[in-house]
């Protein structure tokens, strides 16, 4: 395994990209950074991090992991994926907030890849802030593969 893809979810449409990459790089392995594995992490030559983004913010799970590994993180080959329905310049936002300077200097691609609302699986806030801040009513997937595949 050569690539390791350390994905942070909520609901799912990260986890969903980060298979999607697995299936299309050769020797790579994705993983919730819930459970990884350290020496899969220390091996990897490359590593692509995924995380959805809510209210501008990556999920703090993986912000935890960036936070303690950068300078492990800043010795590999790097590349960054965000989940997220915001557009335009919220993409670039999120982007500066969550990452160093040198972890933006450092990835050859960070790609806001697009998300889903799965109105279903949030609770009743989530759903009324999806509503009222992003007028939207019903459960919609919006993946950029194209995007996402640049990845690859
Ligand atoms: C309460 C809430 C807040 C959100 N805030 C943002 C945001 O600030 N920026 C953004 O791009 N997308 C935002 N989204 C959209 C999510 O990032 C999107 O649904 C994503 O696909 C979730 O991925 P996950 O299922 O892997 O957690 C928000 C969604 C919810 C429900």
């Amino acid at each position: 395994m050569k690539t390791l893809i350390i994905y942070a979810t909520k609901y799912g449409t990260t986890e969903k990209c980060a298979l999607k990459l697995e299936e299309r790089i050769v020797e790579s392995k994705a993983i919730n950074v819930n459970e990884i594995d350290i020496n899969d992490f220390l091996k990897a030559d490359r590593i692509i991090l995924g995380s959805s983004v809510y209210a501008g913010q990556i999920r703090k799970e993986l912000k935890k992991f960036v936070t303690k590994n950068e300078n492990r993180l800043l010795k590999k080959k790097l590349s960054i994926f965000l989940c997220g329905m915001q557009k335009g310049i919220e993409q670039e936002k999120a982007i500066n907030l969550n990452f160093s300077e040198e972890m933006k200097q450092h990835a050859n691609v960070i790609n806001y890849v697009g998300g889903a609302y799965q109105l279903e699986k949030c609770n009743f806030l989530e759903r009324l802030a999806v509503k009222v801040i992003a007028k939207a009513t019903e459960s919609k997937e919006e993946i950029d593969y194209d995007k996402l595949y640049e990845l690859v």
